[in-house]
């Protein structure tokens, strides 16, 4: 499929962003190892989501999918998974694979995960390594380095890791297997990365201590069902905050938002470029912070992005680029190689497309720079089958002189059923 787009004048109105990505995994994923029911609220009915959703009814999971995008799971307990029959297809899900991967460890039967060529390609060691030293039988393609991943589920033991890259996916699937040994697993950041799992765990009544650097977890305590109402994703909200910010004229307002200070680097970003966000309704439900967030066009200059806050906007760098191609001056992104093993390499294909489109953009190995501001004109732009990717050039269309097509661009799905219909809402 190709999304067309014609550059837009401004953009005015207010709308809802679908369910947040990762809690939606997640909160089918402790929802089915819980005791009793859980439902989840406004939950991410999109491809990546309803990977997870099939792994978990292949598991012998019971999950009703409602219209109105609730869920209902009727937990199994810690034990009560069942073997699948056949491999768990992860499509194009990194957070699917990797968090089972964890859980399936210390689980008493045998599985296989595999996925797209995406997934094939994509780092699989980092979890499966700390996962050995747990104990876990897995193997894979080069020494357990990609997928398909192959299971046997053992009985676990505690360990004390520091992660060598910062990764709440890695942190999670220890934290999953580390539910099912005898002792305390203490996982070590060298950042701090979304911490979903850790709060969802914490209402769940895990044994649970969270105190940066380290999280601790006691394994044989069961979790309990419970009601998780998803807040809005503020990754998909990324691309109006975006929009907004750069079109003259704009004002927006993007309701019931998650605002979990790991996840909001974007908003800090925007608001030290010169950017105009204001954050109201604060509220805290199911654990995690929401609220709702009104955008308005200012003029905005460049910055400089390193290390430590990157995992607080990882999957917003592609969009930052196309914000610092209308920005005054000079933004230097580094730090960011993990872009490089996303569901694409994001550096180049961000670089390549935006280039394409006439931005005064450079690659270096860890990030990016971008000299602004530059007029864009539209193109013919690839996707690579990266739903960020494609909503990141999206926004870079609409302040492109002439039209801009983006081709493959049905991978949107991935992450934001709707984004086209939002859009329109706004035009
Ligand atoms: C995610 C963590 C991040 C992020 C991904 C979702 C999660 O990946 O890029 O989109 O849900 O835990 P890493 O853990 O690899 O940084």
């Amino acid at each position: 499929m190709e999304l067309v787009l014609k550059k837009v004048n401004k953009l005015k109105g207010s709308i809802f962003v679908p369910g947040d990505k990762s809690i939606s995994h997640r909160s089918l994923i402790l929802g089915s190892i819980a005791q009793g029911e859980t439902r989840i609220y406004n939950f991410l009915n999109s491809l990546d989501c309803l990977k997870t959703l099939e792994c978990m009814q292949a598991l012998g999971v019971e999950i009703e999918l409602g219209k109105d995008n609730s869920v209902k799971i009727k937990g199994k307990g810690l034990y009560g998974l069942k073997e699948p029959k056949d491999l768990l297809d992860v499509g194009n899900s990194g957070t699917t694979i990797r968090l089972l991967t964890g859980l399936l460890s210390g689980q008493s039967f045998y599985s296989v995960l595999s996925g797209d060529g995406s997934i094939r390609r994509r780092p699989m060691k980092r979890v499966v390594e700390p996962l050995r030293l747990m104990g876990a039988d897995i193997w894979g393609r080069k020494d357990g380095q990609f997928a398909p991943l192959s299971v046997r589920g053992n009985k676990l033991n505690p360990l004390r890791y520091t992660l060598p890259v910062a990764s709440a996916q890695v942190k999670t699937a220890l934290l999953l297997a580390g539910l099912y040994t005898n002792g305390e697993t203490v996982v070590k950041e060298p950042l701090p990365t979304r911490d979903h799992t850790e709060r969802m765990l914490e209402i769940m009544g895990a044994d649970i201590k969270i105190s940066f650097p380290e999280v601790k977890v006691m394994g044989g305590t069961e979790l309990k069902g419970t009601d998780i109402f998803v807040p809005g994703d503020i990754s998909s909200a990324a691309y109006f905050i975006v929009a907004a910010s750069v079109l003259k004229g704009s004002q927006i307002t993007i309701k019931q938002v998650g605002v979990n200070p790991t996840r909001t680097g974007i908003i800090g970003i925007l608001n030290k470029m010169g950017g105009k966000i204001d954050t109201l309704n604060y509220r805290i439900k199911s654990n995690e912070p929401q609220a709702d967030l009104m955008i308005e066009y200012s003029k905005l200059k460049g910055v400089e992005i390193k290390k430590e806050s990157i995992p607080f906007l990882i999957d917003e760098l592609p969009l930052i680029a196309v914000v610092a191609t209308q920005a005054h001056g000079k933004t230097v992104v580094s730090g960011a190689k993990e872009l490089r093993v996303k569901e694409t390499d994001r550096i180049r294909a961000i670089v390549s497309e935006l280039k394409k489109m006439g931005a005064d953009i450079k690659e270096k190995e860890d990030g990016f720079i971008v000299n602004g501001p530059t007029g864009l004109q539209g193109a013919v732009c690839e996707s690579y089958d990266d739903h960020r990717i494609a909503m990141s050039l999206a926004v870079a269309a609409l302040l492109a002189e002439g039209k801009t097509i983006i081709k493959n661009s049905e991978c949107i799905d991935i992450s934001f059923p709707g984004f086209g219909k939002t859009l329109q809402k706004l035009i």
